[in-house]
């Protein structure tokens, strides 16, 4: 591994869990998640991104949560775009391989035994589930070119990490990729003045919930 990436790897904090913020993801539940599958029902498509997933709980969460409200997916084009700046996170995101103190933090065990299946001391994302993501290294301080439309755009517990023109570049760009009628959540600990420029907080969710503004 290149020194700068090795340093940088060992720099940074990646913790994460299933379900972390339980606020939040009951909001996703009930809130977030049905009014946009309300709103996509005629293109049954939808496009979340993970940003800064880290070991990828947060995405496979969200799909869960997904097939939750959507026990038909197969006639949706979902597609859940984990991203981070670690090789190595991204790697075992893509693994989908947990151990048991990871399952046992944030996971209700009615979803593990639904989405997961144990081999020996581990415990593995279901192939169904698995095949609703993708991962892959992105740095969020360079270009989001390339990224698509999304309906979801999750940034939770990662722009503490980054200085104020990276956070201000990201956010233009979480808002260029962002549906007008899409969502953005941020973490608990994120600093909202950061995007009231670009974003309104939605008024119906947990206060991390927000709406694209109109540029005009
Ligand atoms: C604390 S974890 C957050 C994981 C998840 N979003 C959550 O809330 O549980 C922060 C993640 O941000 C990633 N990260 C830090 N700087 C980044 C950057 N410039 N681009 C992409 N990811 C970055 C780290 O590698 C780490 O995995």
């Amino acid at each position: 591994m290149h020194l700068y990436r090795a340093v940088s790897e060992a720099m940074t904090v990646h913790e994460t869990n299933f379900f972390r913020d339980r606020t939040t993801f009951d909001a996703l539940r009930d809130h977030i998640l049905p009014k946009l599958i309300e709103r996509r029902r005629s293109s049954r498509r939808l496009r979340i991104w993970s940003a800064a997933c880290s070991t990828g709980q947060e995405a496979y969460s969200v799909a869960m949560l997904l097939r939750e409200h959507l026990p038909q997916r197969e006639d949706w084009d979902i597609r859940i775009m984990g991203t981070d700046i670690s090789q190595q996170t991204v790697e075992y995101a893509s693994e989908g391989t947990y151990s048991r103190p990871e399952v046992n933090c944030g996971l209700p065990v009615r979803m593990l035994l639904r989405y997961m299946t144990r081999s020996e001391e581990q415990w593995q994302i279901n192939p169904d589930l698995r095949a609703m993501c993708d991962f892959q290294r992105r740095n969020l301080c360079v270009s989001t070119a390339g990224l698509p439309l999304f309906d979801l755009i999750l940034l939770r517990n990662v722009l503490f990490y980054l200085d104020s023109e990276c956070r201000t570049s990201l956010l233009t760009a979480a808002h260029h990729h962002l549906a007008e009628d899409g969502f953005l959540v941020l973490g608990e600990i994120e600093q909202a003045e950061d995007v009231t420029d670009l974003f309104q907080p939605n008024d119906s969710a947990a206060s991390l919930f927000y709406r694209p503004r109109k540029i005009v």
